[in-house]
């Protein structure tokens, strides 16, 4: 819970409002937890700023919490300036309220709270990845057909103006693919396993002791909300709607240290990539640990920052870092969709910057290329008991099954001196032509146990 700046000086919302000033953008925030605290505090800090930029005040009129108590301590004096309540539909149906903030969390009722305050006219903004990416043609639907906005720069990669920069900055330029680090648990984890040597386990534990990763960590290791933030990316870059359910996601949780280890031995750096790409008349949607060569720009994004690469035909490659999760910086994220709306609620709908990027011509969806279609190059490591005969003879079998090793390293098995790991990079291939060659040699009795397998480079 996010409670520690409202103390700081800020303006009262009514207060020194300049004379003709539009009447103010009035908010309901849904949530005074980590993101509703940090857009509060910004918007009472900077109130006078951001109403120099946006041409009128922006005021918090409500708030709905389900702990009243908690929302009371945590607003101290500044509960007496607004209406705060643990009924959420009072507020999503509010005369007060022009624009409602669904900082809660959640898909269920968060939906429907969103899909209500829609009906009834009001404009959404919202930092809820999984609501847009799961039930995103729904709302959007709804937004359109109602003439209200949904605004969710807070959703992706909070700090990076991601979806601006897409939908406003790129919108010249046919996108090739969008590739980021978009889960910050992720890459912190990745990191402590590159530069500590820590196994996976251990790299959670110390995430979570750290507040980088949530007491239940399955959605960001498993690859979940990466896939989340990557279906909204590649809506914009693509002009579709939210293609979640077709994004291939990967996570992090089988992830060895030895094959961190051997890939540092070999120069590249492990990261989890949020990958969208035009393959012919579809796309690659994909979520997946990634070998990267340590001197890319993304092995350099360190720690619980996000950092999003575009590659597009005029502006050529572009790439945004920022953090990718905390109270204000979502704040910040959010309240920029604010002044966008402060300033854009007047125009009539088809005037306003599209939700999607795209005006006309946003498609359903476009065909996602299967796994085993995508071709890129590949890390395996096998562990051999044997490896003088088993070595030459995985070299063979491989070939023979049409797969190109370009690279090959032995190293000590980390816990077993009976064993060698052979450590094998490959030349571009499908995962199609690798898979059955890899259960082959599997099978024989000189190699132990499963192939790690790692996709290199995208
Ligand atoms: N944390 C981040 O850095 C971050 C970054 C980007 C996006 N987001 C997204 O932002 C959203 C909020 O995240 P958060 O970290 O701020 O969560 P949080 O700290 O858990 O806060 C959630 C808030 O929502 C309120 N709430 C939950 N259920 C409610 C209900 N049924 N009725 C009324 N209020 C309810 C909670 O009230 P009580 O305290 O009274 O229970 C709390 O104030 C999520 O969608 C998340 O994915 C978060």
């Amino acid at each position: 819970m996010y409670q520690d700046h409202f103390s700081l000086s800020a303006s009262s919302p009514a207060s020194a409002a300049p004379p003709n000033m539009p009447a103010p953008l009035r908010v309901g925030l849904l949530g005074l937890g980590t993101v509703g605290g940090g857009t509060l505090a910004v918007l009472l800090r900077n109130a006078d700023l951001i109403a120099a930029r946006a041409g009128r005040r922006i005021e918090v009129r409500m708030v709905a919490v389900r702990n009243l108590e908690r929302a009371r301590s945590v607003l101290g004096a500044h509960a007496a300036s607004l209406h705060l309540t643990d009924d959420a539909q009072v507020l999503v149906h509010s005369p007060e309220v022009d624009v409602v903030v669904d900082v809660m969390g959640g898909t269920t009722l968060a939906r429907t709270l969103v899909l209500q305050a829609i009906a009834a006219g009001k404009h959404v903004v919202t930092a809820n990845k999984a609501l847009l990416a799961e039930h995103g043609s729904e709302i959007f639907a709804a937004a359109q057909a109602r003439g209200v906005v949904v605004a969710y720069e807070g959703a992706v990669a909070v700090s990076i103006p991601i979806i601006k920069t897409l939908r406003e900055g790129l919108t010249a330029n046919r996108i090739e693919w969008v590739a980021g680090i978009i889960n910050g648990t992720s890459n912190f984890i990745l990191s402590a396993m590159r530069e500590r040597g820590l196994g996976f386990a251990a790299a959670l534990t110390e995430a979570q002791a750290l507040g980088y990763a949530e007491a239940d960590p399955a959605f960001d290791v498993q690859g979940t909300d990466a896939a989340h933030k990557l279906s909204l990316l590649a809506a914009n870059a693509f002009g579709t709607l939210p293609q979640y359910a077709e994004v291939q996601a990967e996570g992090i949780e089988d992830l060895q240290a030895a094959d961190v280890d051997f890939a540092a031995r070999l120069g590249y750096c492990v990261k989890l990539l949020g990958i969208a790409k035009r393959r012919g008349q579809g796309l690659e949607l994909r979520v997946h640990p990634t070998l990267l060569p340590a001197g890319h720009l993304l092995a350099q994004v360190h720690g619980s920052m996000n950092a999003v690469m575009v590659q597009s035909d005029a502006a050529g490659t572009t790439l945004f870092y920022g953090a990718g999760a905390g109270a204000e910086q979502t704040g910040s994220a959010v309240i920029a969709d604010l002044v966008d709306l402060a300033r854009s609620a007047s125009l009539l709908p088809h005037q306003r910057v599209p939700a999607l990027g795209f005006a006309r011509g946003v498609q359903a969806g476009l065909p996602v290329v299967g796994a085993d279609e995508v071709e890129s190059a590949f890390y395996v490591r096998l562990d051999l008991s044997r490896p003088e005969l088993a070595a030459p003879r995985v070299l063979q079998q491989l070939a023979a099954d049409g797969v190109r090793v370009e690279r090959m390293a032995q190293y000590p098995h980390p816990a077993d001196p009976e064993l060698q790991c052979l450590v094998l990079l490959t030349a571009p291939v499908r995962l199609r032509t690798l898979r059955p060659a890899l259960q082959t040699v599997e099978g024989w009795p000189e190699v132990m146990g499963f192939a790690s397998l790692l996709r290199l480079g995208f």
